[in-house]
């Protein structure tokens, strides 16, 4: 019996491992959902250097509004560029085909952008993939974008936030730091410094994660709300069930 299930438990316990080992090494994002500052400017930045191109198309900026304790005003003005209306789902506001040929052309280098809704739910350790993904971008002359990815090589999208980060070289393969066979994260060079320094970039990189992290599952926001409440109906009813207890034992004793 043990030994017909051994294999699975061996794909159990060590799928997960090796397709963790696969991937790109990725960096702890810290990114944290229930920060709600953390969430406004994750959507003031996506809706900044973001959403002309990725639509959001499960979320509503009324949603939005609702859930990052933002008024429809701020909303509407600071990140709604599109014209859309406040019940509207989050369109991208230069979909492919539209883009204008300085920034990229028909569309963006050969693929259309994705919609974003899901896709911190769909890239294995989203949020951190995210992060790191934003962390990863290099100078490429041989692409189309000129720019390069350690964690989704050959992207064709382009180094929007590098005014932010600067401009950072890889270093070649054989001089990344080897942890006693261990694979380490590729390592770069920062060439030209960007408006930001690099633990603001950081912080930058892990409010957008955040954010994306929150647009693929809004209902765990309120899952979080309520735990709190039920955490504490449980605390209180654990009291009076331990007076009550107290009260019918007394006369026994
Ligand atoms: C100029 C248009 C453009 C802008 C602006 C842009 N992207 Fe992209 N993005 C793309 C394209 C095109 C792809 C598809 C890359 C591919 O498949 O080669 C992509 C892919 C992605 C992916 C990977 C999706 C997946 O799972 O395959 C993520 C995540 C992403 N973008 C996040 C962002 C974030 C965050 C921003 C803002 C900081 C941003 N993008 C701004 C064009 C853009």
């Amino acid at each position: 019996m043990i030994k017909r299930l051994l294999p699975w438990l061996f794909v159990l316990v060590a799928g997960p491992a090796l397709a963790a080992g696969a991937g790109p090494v990725l960096l702890q994002s810290g990114a944290n959902i229930s920060d709600q500052a953390s969430l406004q400017r994750g959507a003031g930045l996506y809706f900044q250097y973001c959403a002309s191109c990725h639509s959001l198309q499960h979320m509503r900026y009324s949603r939005l509004a609702r859930d990052l304790g933002l008024t429809e005003e701020q909303v509407m003005t600071r990140l709604n560029h599109t014209g859309a209306k406040f019940g509207d789902t989050i369109r991208a506001s230069m979909p492919a085909g539209v883009g204008d040929d300085a920034v990229g052309g028909e569309d963006w280098f050969g693929k259309a952008p994705p919609d974003l809704s899901l896709v911190a739910r769909a890239r294995n350790d989203g949020p951190n993939w995210i992060y790191t993904y934003l962390l990863s971008f290099y100078p490429d002359p041989s692409r189309p974008s000129g720019w390069n990815n350690t964690v989704f090589p050959n992207a064709s999208m382009p180094h929007v936030l590098w005014e932010r980060q600067g401009i950072q070289t890889l270093r070649p393969a054989e001089e990344h730091d080897e942890d006693h066979g261990h694979p380490q994260p590729p390592t770069f060079d920062l060439q030209t410094p960007g408006t930001r320094s690099a633990e603001e970039y950081k912080q930058d990189a892990r409010d957008i994660a955040a954010f994306l992290e929150y647009v693929g599952e809004p209902a765990a926001l309120e899952r979080e709300r309520y735990g709190v409440w039920v955490l504490l109906y449980l605390l209180l009813f654990t009291g009076v069930a331990w007076l009550l207890k107290h009260e019918y034992w007394k006369d026994v004793h």
